[in-house]
């Protein structure tokens, strides 16, 4: 009776023509992935400055396992907090600004404890209409209010939000420094001075921003302008631009001891492996020195949406490494998706429910490892499929 009911929801989601599958990746080499023995150009990795294979990150994780340890055996208020992962959170710390940092194994695990230690029952939690899933199951278990606002409108949000907190209730705002699946971002300028004027506090996940964005690295929120104090709490993760695993959330010495002291994600899991942490720490050097790969990022942007622009293509209007080729039908986007794989290369379709329903897309993701021939590659094979 129990299988049936888990049956009948497999079968209905394939009928659907929304089930997913993964497929073993047999090696990684940045701009190219072999699947099944035959390589493809890889346009769909989240690794945006070609970090996830640097032989000075490997070697870190190696040395890391050597002397730090594999494991962290225990979470980190018992024995999982380790020399690794103290020298990591000061680090991000240093190169941030922000008061104090907590590591955790996920961004999943990371935004969970953000939005459910920080909202007390009372307060009321607003939310980008395309907040990430993680975000999103958060504030569906919150207690009190909950609201989404419409994507990016600072408008919206200003209907929404009170003029003042009460004192058993305070607003917390929440969104993206870029959003994973449109590749665009908000005015966090704006909001943060609607946020100031009306006394809420405000939550970035800047997933997709760490690494790429701001004068080495630092983010969404400071390549608009914004300083550490303006952001309550920061999440990012490790397993994006940096090409490791992992998250973190940073904020002001209370924030975080008050997590430390309350976030049951944080206590109740095993630490970050020590050897990990190693390996993170390198990788922000990397990127903190490493401009060209910025620099080499934008460049490809810029020649993706010239290119993307004169062919026709139809993308979102995003000038971030995310690029979304818009197809609507989800049964075309797996075609389209199918003759790219035919032709070598690698580009997933994206369909509801991960994205609004009737928006199901090709999300292109640019990388610092790609070289223009590459996406010259991909626009003209596209353009050949949307064509005909
Ligand atoms: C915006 C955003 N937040 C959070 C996460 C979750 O991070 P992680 O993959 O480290 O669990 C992701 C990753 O998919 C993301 O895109």
């Amino acid at each position: 009776m129990y299988l049936s009911r888990l049956q009948h929801a497999l079968v209905a989601r394939q009928h659907a023509g929304l089930f997913r599958q993964s497929h073993t990746i047999t090696q990684y080499q940045g701009r190219h992935i072999t699947v099944n023995d035959r390589r493809y150009l890889n346009f769909s990795a989240n690794d945006y400055l070609g970090l996830a294979q640097d032989p000075m990150i490997q070697m870190a994780l190696a040395e890391g396992a050597q002397r730090f340890g594999v494991g962290s055996t225990g979470s980190p208020l018992v024995t999982g907090y380790h020399d690794a992962h103290q020298r990591l959170s000061e680090q991000i710390a240093d190169w941030l600004g922000f008061e104090r940092v907590l590591l955790f194994s996920s961004g999943f695990a990371a935004n969970l404890t953000m939005l459910q230690t920080l909202a007390a029952d009372n307060d009321f939690l607003l939310l980008d209409k395309l907040s990430h899933a993680s975000l999103i199951d958060a504030a569906r278990q919150h207690k009190g209010r909950f609201k989404r606002f419409t994507h990016n409108d600072l408008a919206a949000l200003a209907r929404l939000l009170p003029e003042l907190p009460t004192d058993d209730c305070h607003s917390l705002v929440v969104t993206e420094g870029v959003f994973s699946m449109d590749g665009d971002s908000p005015d966090l300028l704006g909001m943060s001075a609607l946020c100031q004027a009306r006394q809420a506090a405000l939550l970035l996940d800047d997933a997709h921003g760490l690494g790429v964005l701001g004068e080495q690295g630092r983010g969404s929120w400071f390549a608009q302008g914004l300083a550490a104090p303006d952001i309550y709490c920061y999440m990012a993760n490790f397993g994006k631009a940096l090409g490791v695993g992992g998250a973190f959330l940073a904020a002001s010495k209370t924030v975080i001891e008050y997590i430390e002291q309350f976030g049951r994600h944080y206590i109740y899991s095993t630490a970050l492996s020590p050897a990990l942490c190693a390996a993170v720490s390198k990788s922000i050097e990397l990127v903190k020195r490493d401009q060209w790969r910025r620099d080499k990022l934008a460049d490809n942007i810029g020649h993706f949406s010239r290119l993307a622009t004169a062919a026709g293509i139809p993308c979102l209007t995003s000038t971030s490494a995310i690029q979304a080729v818009m197809l609507g039908d989800s049964d075309r986007a797996m075609a389209v998706s199918q003759r790219l794989r035919d032709e070598g290369i690698w580009l997933t379709a994206i369909r509801p429910p991960t994205v609004p329903p009737d928006s199901a897309r090709l999300r292109v993701t640019l990388s610092a490892s790609h070289e223009p021939q590459d996406i010259k590659n991909l626009i003209n094979t596209l353009e050949q499929i949307l064509l005909c």
